[in-house]
């Protein structure tokens, strides 16, 4: 891999393969000593321009666990409120040494810029684009569907067959983009349930069913249920949902959740809003997997630094 931008592009054998080397790294954190030496003397930079808690700090503790050195940036108190352009901001950065670039942008497009354009040579990571695209959050998501459904018999196994409910705002969701394309690329059936204003206009070229129905779709005892927040941060174009409103039709409240089977895993992506989108009994029950998504971070983010970085070098893991 010479970057990594976006999961629509990213054959069904590569995204196999880069879950299964994260099922190599998930083994190597089980160990006593969770450093390994394979990308020591690499440098790797965080270029994030909207805030982060769990990519930016999981690309951290996954570059650190693979000894690189880490560059953190952060727009907000940097040279980026004196008019620097990304194109300047990200050539200063590579200039004190960088083997990679993760970068989150609020616009869609930006990481695919910065690594078409010849600015800098550095492989690039999306983190996070707009609305566009959060390529290792969905990878995230897929190891944690997969080790759920086979467990220790995970590595070379997709997703067949599994049916997954996403719902909330589709409309300005990059982590339901990448979501949608590596889960069909895995063989998984993907619902879509959501208001229709916080719909797309694109979503019929989407290979996914589409429901207003939270009640009925969650009748059909789907193996994933994937809640989303109101992302208020990107709303200035659309219909801005009533709280209430959005909590009664497409909550995941307590009495839906008593209403799953226990088979069906409860998952988001994060940062929740209790009480809104996901009820706290729900977000704390053994069937919730939020945390477990957290972990797995670290080792897909393992995986995909080292897939990037590590070249034709053989060392073990
Ligand atoms: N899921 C996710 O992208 O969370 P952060 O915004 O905290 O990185």
């Amino acid at each position: 891999m010479r970057h990594l931008l976006s999961t629509k592009t990213l054959g069904y054998d590569e995204a196999i393969g880069l879950l299964d080397v994260a099922e190599d790294m998930a083994a190597t954190q089980q160990r006593e000593v969770k450093k390994l030496p394979t990308l020591r003397g690499k440098a790797v930079v965080n270029l994030f321009f909207e805030d982060s808690t769990r990519t930016r700090i999981s690309f951290e503790a996954a570059a650190k666990r693979l000894s690189a050195d880490v560059i953190n940036f952060s727009a907000k108190g940097s040279s980026v409120s004196k008019g620097e352009s990304l194109k300047d901001t990200a050539q200063t950065l590579e200039a004190m040494g960088a083997d990679a670039v993760v970068i989150r942008h609020s616009a869609s497009g930006a990481p695919r810029t910065l690594a078409s354009s010849g600015w800098i040579s550095a492989g690039v990571l999306n983190a996070g684009d707009g609305t566009h695209e959060h390529p290792t959050q969905a990878l995230l998501d897929a190891f944690t569907m997969r080790k759920r459904a086979h467990g220790s018999a995970s590595r070379a196994r997709d997703l067949n067959g599994m049916h997954v409910v996403i719902v909330g705002d589709i409309l300005h969701s990059r982590v339901v983009r990448s979501n949608v394309w590596l889960l069909s690329t895995l063989g998984a059936h993907v619902t879509l349930v959501a208001p229709p204003t916080l719909l797309p206009v694109d979503v019929s070229g989407w290979p996914v069913r589409i429901s207003y129905d939270l009640d009925e779709v969650l009748r059909g005892e789907p193996d994933v249920v994937m809640l989303l927040r109101i992302q208020s941060e990107r709303m200035h174009d659309a219909f801005f949902p009533n709280s209430r409103e959005y909590s009664r039709r497409w909550g995941l409240d307590d009495a839906r959740f008593a209403r799953l089977p226990q088979s069906t895993i409860v998952m988001h992506p994060g940062p929740m809003n209790r009480g809104l989108e996901i009820s706290s009994l729900a977000a704390d029950s053994v069937q919730s997997t939020v945390r477990e998504q957290v972990t797995n971070g670290v080792s897909v983010r393992m995986a995909a630094l080292y897939l990037l970085l590590s070249g034709d070098r053989e060392d073990s893991l």
